[in-house]
C-alpha cells in the first residue's frame, strides 16, 4: 500500500487526535513519524502509532503539558517536558537550541521527562537546515545486554549528528547503539520475517533468528558500543536527574504513567569556529571525495550518512508514495484505539 506523504501524515495525525492528543501536538508528532517512514526508517514511523495511541488514551502522556524553558547558564538550558508528547518537546527544544546557538555560538539543551521522541535525525537535521551542526542523543528502555553481561541494562540509546554542506546535501547520521533498533525487530515481526543471528539474544543469551524470541539486544561493536550507550545515558539521563540505566521506564510497563525520559541536544554554530562558508564548502568537499572513491567489492558507492535516506525520499515520491504495511494502514484507517495491547506487557512484546 502506497500513500502520499500528506495522506499518511493526516492518517497518523487523526489517529493520535482521536486517542486524545491535541491537534497541534498530533500534527507535530505526525510530521516526525512521516519523516521517518519517508526515509525508509519504518521502525520509527507509522508502526508505532498504535502503541502511542494506547499510551495517550490511558493518560501516560500529558495532554496539556506545562513545558518550561529554563536557561541554566550562558549556553545551557533545561527543557522541562512534563511527560508531554516527546516529539513535540524534542522539536520545541531544538527550535530553542537553534536560537541559542545562533546567539551564543553553542547551545547545550537537556530535555527532561518526556515520552518517546522517535527518530533523532529529524531534530539534528533541523539544526543543519539552519546552518548549524548538532548532536542529539536520548534514553530508551533497558533492552540491551552490556558487554559481557547477561541482563538488559541500557537502552538502544540512539545518537544522531547532522551538518550542512554548501549545496542541497545534508549529512545526517542517526543510529541506535545496539546492532539494531528495537523498532527493526517490530518491523520484522509485522512482516513475518526472521532476523539475522547477530541482532539479539534469547533468555539464555543465545543468538536468535525468530524476532518473537528476542530477550535482549546487543551493543554495536562489543565493548565500544557498550561505552557509547553508556555515554548516551550519562548525557541524557544521569546529567539531567531523570531515571538512568536499568531504571529507565519501559515503553510497555505502565501506559497510564509518564515515561520520564531524557534527551540531550548539543548545537554549535560553525561561524564561531572555522566560519560558516568555509565549513559548508569543506563538508561538500568531504561528501564529493567520499562519493568519488572507488567502492569496495559488494558496494555500489561510498555514501555519506543520510545520502541513502535522501535517495529513498526521492524514490518514494517517484514511486507514488510511502510504502506502508497493510495491517498498519488498516489500523490507521479504523476507529480503533486499543486499550490492552501494550499495557503491562513484557518489554519485548510486539
Ligand atoms: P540504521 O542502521 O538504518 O542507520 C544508521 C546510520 O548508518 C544512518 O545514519 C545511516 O545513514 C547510516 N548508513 C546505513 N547504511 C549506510 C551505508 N551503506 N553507507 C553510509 N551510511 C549508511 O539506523 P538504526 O540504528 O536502525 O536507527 C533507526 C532509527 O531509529 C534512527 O532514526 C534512530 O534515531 C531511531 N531510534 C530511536 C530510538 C528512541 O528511543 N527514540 C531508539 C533507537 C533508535
Amino acid at each position: 500500500m502506497r500513500l502520499l506523504r500528506a495522506e499518511l501524515k493526516d492518517l497518523i495525525k487523526n489517529k493520535l487526535t482521536k486517542a486524545g492528543l491535541k491537534a497541534e501536538h498530533a500534527d507535530m508528532a505526525a510530521e516526525v513519524l512521516t519523516w521517518a517512514d519517508e526515509r525508509g526508517y519504518h521502525s520509527h514511523g507509522a508502526v508505532r502509532v498504535e502503541y502511542y495511541s494506547e499510551r495517550i488514551a490511558k493518560g501516560g502522556m500529558t495532554i496539556e503539558p506545562e513545558f518550561q524553558w529554563k536557561e541554566t547558564g550562558p549556553c545551557s538550558a533545561i527543557f522541562e517536558g512534563d511527560n508531554g508528547c516527546g516529539f513535540v518537546a524534542a522539536t520545541m527544544a531544538m527550535e530553542n537550541a537553534v536560537k541559542m546557538a545562533k546567539e551564543k555560538g553553542i547551545a547545550v539543551v537537556g530535555i527532561r521527562n518526556i515520552s518517546h521522541s522517535g527518530s533523532l535525525g529529524y531534530y539534528t537535521e533541523m539544526a543543519a537546515k539552519n546552518d548549524l551542526v548538532a548532536i542529539s542523543m536520548c534514553q530508551s528502555d533497558p533492552m540491551a545486554v552490556p558487554f559481557g553481561g547477561t541482563e538488559p541494562y541500557y537502552g538502544t540509546n540512539p545518537i544522531s549528528f547532522a551538518a550542512p554542506t554548501a549545496d542541497e546535501r545534508t549529512v545526517v547520521f542517526d543510529m541506535a547503539t545496539t546492532v539494531q533498533a528495537w523498532g527493526k525487530i517490530l518491523d520484522r515481526r509485522s512482516k513475518n520475517m526472521s532476523i539475522p543471528d547477530d541482532w539479539a539474544v534469547d533468555e539464555k543469551g543465545e543468538p536468535v533468528t525468530n524476532p518473537h524470541h528476542v530477550n535482549a539486544l546487543v551493543p554495536i561493536a562489543g565493548a565500544k558500543g557498550y561505552g557509547l550507550m553508556m555515554m548516551v545515558d550519562i548525557f541524557s539521563g544521569v546529567l539531567l536527574g531523570v531515571p538512568f540505566g536499568k531504571h529507565v521506564s519501559s515503553m510497555y510497563h505502565d501506559c497510564s504513567q509518564g515515561r520520564n525520559l531524557g534527551q540531550m541536544h548539543i548545537v554549535m554554530d560553525p561561524s564561531k569556529f572555522v566560519g560558516i562558508d568555509e565549513f559548508k564548502k569543506s563538508m561538500s568537499q568531504v561528501c564529493d571525495e567520499l562519493g568519488s572513491m572507488p567502492p569496495a567489492r559488494g558496494h555500489d558507492k561510498v555514501y555519506y550518512p543520510g545520502e541513502r535516506a535522501a535517495l529513498r525520499v526521492e524514490e518514494t515520491h517517484k514511486a507514488g508514495g510511502i510504502e506502508i504495511v497493510d495491517d498498519i494502514y488498516n489500523y490507521l484507517k479504523s476507529d480503533d484505539i486499543h486499550y490492552n495491547r501494550y499495557d503491562h506487557k513484557n518489554r519485548f512484546a510486539d
